[in-house]
């Protein structure tokens, strides 16, 4: 619902500032007239009446996303994004002059302005000041104009000064953008960074400043012998899927999907990491597992990447079980595409045939991208014996969320990124899985005597993948069709002991976005997180043992799925509705359009993390910020993506 009605807006918005530009041309014309400003205007104005006609209607599209959707997402257009065109609007209405016209006219285009670069929350009241003062500016302008005729003449007559209203504002918010790096950005009331080093104010349970840590002492066990060890090796390859498409591919160890890494919850895990010919450099990211800061594998935070020719020893103890997968975090957006990661499964005491499917979108040239569930682009079979426990490991290792559809047999979701479900229920066949990027889901089912058709949903990507899974091994697999949606927010029951809730120490507050921007250099409609990218994203600050609660709202037309390091979050609710199941733990969380999250989890991990939509594309354009301790540094700079 959310979304068309977003893309509605969009459009009413650019009418009304066309509108509003007729408009402002118009008082302009009138006011070079003889009888000035406060004349009122005996003929009815055409176009008056359409720019009515226009906020009307975004009004009526406001309201319906408020009852729909909810105050998260349309809080700011009844704050400032309406308010600026409905008020002197209503004045233009009333008293027919020019000069409420031309407020309204520049009213239209700040309306306009605001919808385009929305600004996040802690913006909000600078934007709401900047507005006024700029209206406040129009009717002083549009006075002495009207008082001035014989200036006014023909400058008057042009939206000129919408035009110089509008770029001053422009100038003034899209500055907020360019504000320095997110060191020196602080969250209202909250901690402040100063320099290179973080510390909190105001909040700190103890008084005087902590002792600094770099994240470079924040390791995995340096000492003993590994459990597991194993090498992986970064270099480039040639990928064949099973159209026999060739990809030129980045591989570890030879193969992409790289080598399964199986381990035991508490086991010391020892990886080298060794680029052999990977220019962009390589690191390893553990995603899902919360790995000591130093061993989380972000160049530019936690390492620097290691170049061709170099190695990297990791070492952890997984803490957690479940399905897990490691890929590269540096330059992730071709990186990972191109096939630099690998299934990670801590021993979970599953039973019977297990088989990871990645779901992938490999890069087939320009824009293409091939859909597959990990080589396999076209009609795949597989044998496996009737009346065998199976569990299939879905993990999405693309950078767009995936509706995986699921025929031939009843199944259960016995876990959702890594985390096991409380009493999962048996679902239809036909239920279909809406798997976030970066997330995965365990499924469960008896191996039935037909087959077991696993296919990836055409309507977003077009793809010709399809798994079969048949006794035999000869089945094809079937056509499906969509089918209902499994709802993780009911899905189980809770069991175990009940977590943790508040008091919460720090509460943030994240609105994803789409706006107007800088980034890398150029001006594009990107995603922002409170209306700015990276590196101007506040930092949310934390202290060691904080209870945290998010809420988080994607305010714009695009799924975005977010993913923290280092920390298991717990979903509480969504768009008000409690999570009525099984405990919803996750490390990814697909935030979809007109969508709002409340969150929670504890500060146990000290570090510097980030906290990244894992739309490798976003990131790249600036969806980052960072979750920082009050106590930690880091050593390293560069792009951490
Ligand atoms: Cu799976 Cu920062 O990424
Ligand atoms: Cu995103």
């Amino acid at each position: 619902m959310a979304e068309p009605l977003f893309l509605t807006d969009l459009v009413l918005a650019f009418v009304l500032a066309v509108t509003g530009g007729l408009l402002g041309r118009r008082a302009g014309r009138s006011q070079a007239q003889p009888g000035s400003a406060q004349r009122e205007e005996r003929q009815r104005p055409l176009v008056l009446y359409v720019t009515a006609g226009v906020v009307a209607a975004r009004l009526a599209v406001a309201v319906l996303l408020l009852a729909t959707s909810g105050w998260q997402l349309v809080g700011h257009r009844f704050l400032l994004g309406l308010p600026v065109v409905v008020l002197p609007l209503v004045w233009a209405l009333v008293r027919r002059t020019a000069v409420a016209a031309h407020t309204t006219a520049i009213g239209a285009w700040l309306s306009f302005y605001f919808l385009y670069v929305p600004p996040g929350p802690q913006d909000l009241p600078i934007a709401v000041g900047a507005s006024a003062i700029v209206l406040a500016t129009t009717i002083g302008i549009s006075l002495l104009l009207g008082d001035r005729r014989s200036r006014g003449g023909r400058l008057a007559r042009l939206p000129w000064l919408s035009l110089v209203a509008s770029v001053v504002t422009a100038a003034a918010l899209g500055s907020l953008f360019l504000v320095s790096e997110s060191e020196s950005m602080d969250w209202g009331g909250g901690p402040e960074r100063t320099g290179h080093s973080v510390h909190a104010m105001g909040h700190r349970h103890g008084a005087e400043a902590p002792a600094m840590r770099s994240v470079d002492e924040l390791t995995g066990p340096r000492e003993g012998t590994p459990d597991a060890r194993f090498t992986l090796t970064a270099a480039h390859s040639t990928v064949r899927l099973s159209s026999g498409r060739k990809i030129d591919a980045l591989t570890f160890n030879g193969t992409s999907p790289g080598p399964e890494l199986r381990v035991k919850q508490g086991q010391l895990v020892e990886v080298t990491l060794v680029n052999k010919d990977v220019a962009e450099g390589v690191t390893l990211h553990w995603h899902g597992v919360d790995v000591p800061n130093a061993e989380d594998g972000v160049p530019g935070i936690t390492q620097n990447p290691v170049r061709p020719g170099e190695r990297h020893v990791y070492r952890f103890i997984p803490d957690r079980t479940g399905t897990y997968w490691y890929h590269t975090h540096r330059d992730s957006e071709r990186t990972v595409e191109r096939g630099l990661f690998g299934a990670l499964i801590v021993e979970d005491g599953q039973q019977g045939v297990q088989r990871n499917v990645f779901t992938h979108l490999w890069p087939g040239g320009g824009k293409d991208q091939i859909g597959a569930f990990g080589t396999a682009d076209t009609a795949e079979r597989r044998a496996i014996p009737a009346g065998s426990p199976v569990v299939l490991r879905l993990i999405n290792s693309s950078k767009e969320p995936h509706r995986i559809l699921l025929g031939g047999t009843p199944f259960r979701v016995t876990a959702h990124d890594g985390n096991p479900i409380g009493e999962p229920g048996e679902l239809k066949p036909g239920t279909d899985l809406f798997l976030a990027a970066g997330g995965r889901y365990d499924v469960a089912f008896t191996m039935p005597d037909g087959a077991v058709t696993l296919r990836l949903d055409t309507s977003e990507i077009p793809n010709k993948a399809g798994l079969a899974f048949s006794p035999d091994g000869r089945a094809a697999p079937a056509e499906l069709q969509p089918g209902r949606l499994f709802d993780r927010l009911s899905y189980g029951s809770r069991t175990g002991p009940k977590p943790e809730g508040g008091p919460y120490q720090r509460t943030f507050n994240l609105v994803l976005d789409n706006g107007f921007g800088f980034t890398g250099g150029s001006f594009t409609y990107t995603d922002t997180i409170n209306g700015r990218l990276s590196p101007a994203v506040p930092t949310l600050m934390v202290h060691e043992g904080d209870r945290v609660r998010i809420r988080i709202t994607a305010r714009g037309i695009i799924d975005h799925p977010m993913h923290l390091h280092g920390h298991r979050v717990r979903v509480l609710s969504r768009n008000g509705e409690a999570v009525s199941g099984s405990a919803w733990w996750t490390d990814t969380l697909n935030v979809a359009p007109g969508e709002s999250y409340e969150l929670d989890f504890t500060a146990d991990n000290p570090g510097v993390w980030m906290d990244h939509c894992h739309n490798f594309e976003h990131a790249e354009s600036g969806m980052i910020m960072h979750l920082a301790y009050d106590d930690v540094t880091t050593p390293y700079h560069g792009p951490a993506h």
